[in-house]
């Protein structure tokens, strides 16, 4: 099917629901110019994660960590806004269709745009957290001219968000399996689904009986096995598309 078929379809679908859901990735940041994680321009392409991005890296020199990517991603993260990807997401929660988003990202977008139950499967970058004493801090206000900063009483921050070789936080993986079983649709949006558990929770939705759409510019380890159609395009243009098509079966 065409993706402007593929689009009519899913408003068709969501627009008889109030029980859809969002597991989202570093793709639908990509439009407020916020580089993917893979693929072409994306950040492992760039530093090797095992080497950055793994908490043993960080624990072993977290000057080389903060300077490499902790800095930069500060830097990006605060000059981003919500795109058009994350305010149609808002924009189907206002409508009564999306009840909650599961985000692999850090970056705050869907809360921005003004999505109210957002589940942060891999933490969040909004703070920093001393590994000594547990203070925290929002991450604009943490003092970076010296690194790694450090806390008033000497400990170094660290992002609260998971590095490679960290648990999810228990509690957000719990409620997103739940969620994923009782859902009624998915939309798996600008992830690679490579990384688990994340990955995991279209197939929890898809075992439970019910759909799941996948937005994307590329096939993923789910089209073929998981995904009940994927509308290949970017994020914004096709959340943008399906809202007005939504909001035109609401008006007749
Ligand atoms: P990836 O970088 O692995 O994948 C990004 C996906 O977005 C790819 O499938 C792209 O095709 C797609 N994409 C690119 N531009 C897009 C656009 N404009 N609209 C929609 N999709 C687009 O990012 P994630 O799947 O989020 O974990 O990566 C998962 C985890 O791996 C991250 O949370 C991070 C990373 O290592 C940790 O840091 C723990």
């Amino acid at each position: 099917m065409k993706m402007e078929e593929l689009i009519k379809k899913a408003a068709k679908d969501l627009v008889h629901t109030k029980n859809a859901v969002a597991l989202t990735g570093a793709g639908i940041s990509v439009e407020s110019g916020i580089p993917p994680f893979r693929g072409k321009g994306g950040m492992w392409e760039k530093i090797d994660p095992m080497k950055y991005a793994h908490i043993d890296a960080f624990l072993k020199d977290p000057a080389k960590v903060w300077n490499v990517l902790v800095k930069d991603m500060k830097e990006i993260v605060e000059q981003a806004d919500p795109n058009d990807g994350h305010n149609g997401l808002a924009k189907l929660e206002e409508l009564g269709i999306l009840k909650t988003i599961i985000t692999q990202n850090i970056d705050g977008l869907h809360q921005a745009a003004g999505n109210t139950d957002v589940i942060e499967f891999h933490g969040t970058f909004a703070w920093q957290k001393c590994m000594d004493c547990g203070n925290r801090c929002e991450t604009s206000k943490v003092d970076i001219s010296r690194i790694p900063p450090l806390c008033d009483c000497g400990g170094i921050y660290r992002p609260e968000c998971i590095f490679f070789g960290e648990a999810i936080p228990v509690d957000h993986l719990i409620r997103s399996q739940d969620i994923a079983s009782k859902c009624d649709i998915m939309l798996v949006i600008g992830t690679s689904a490579v990384v688990q558990p994340a990955s995991s929770m279209p197939m929890i939705t898809k075992q439970a009986g019910k759909k799941v759409i996948e937005i994307n510019p590329e096939r993923t380890p789910l089209t073929d096995s998981v995904s009940d159609y994927l509308i290949m395009g970017k994020a914004g243009h096709v959340m943008n598309r399906i809202i007005e098509e939504i909001e035109g079966l609401l008006v007749l």
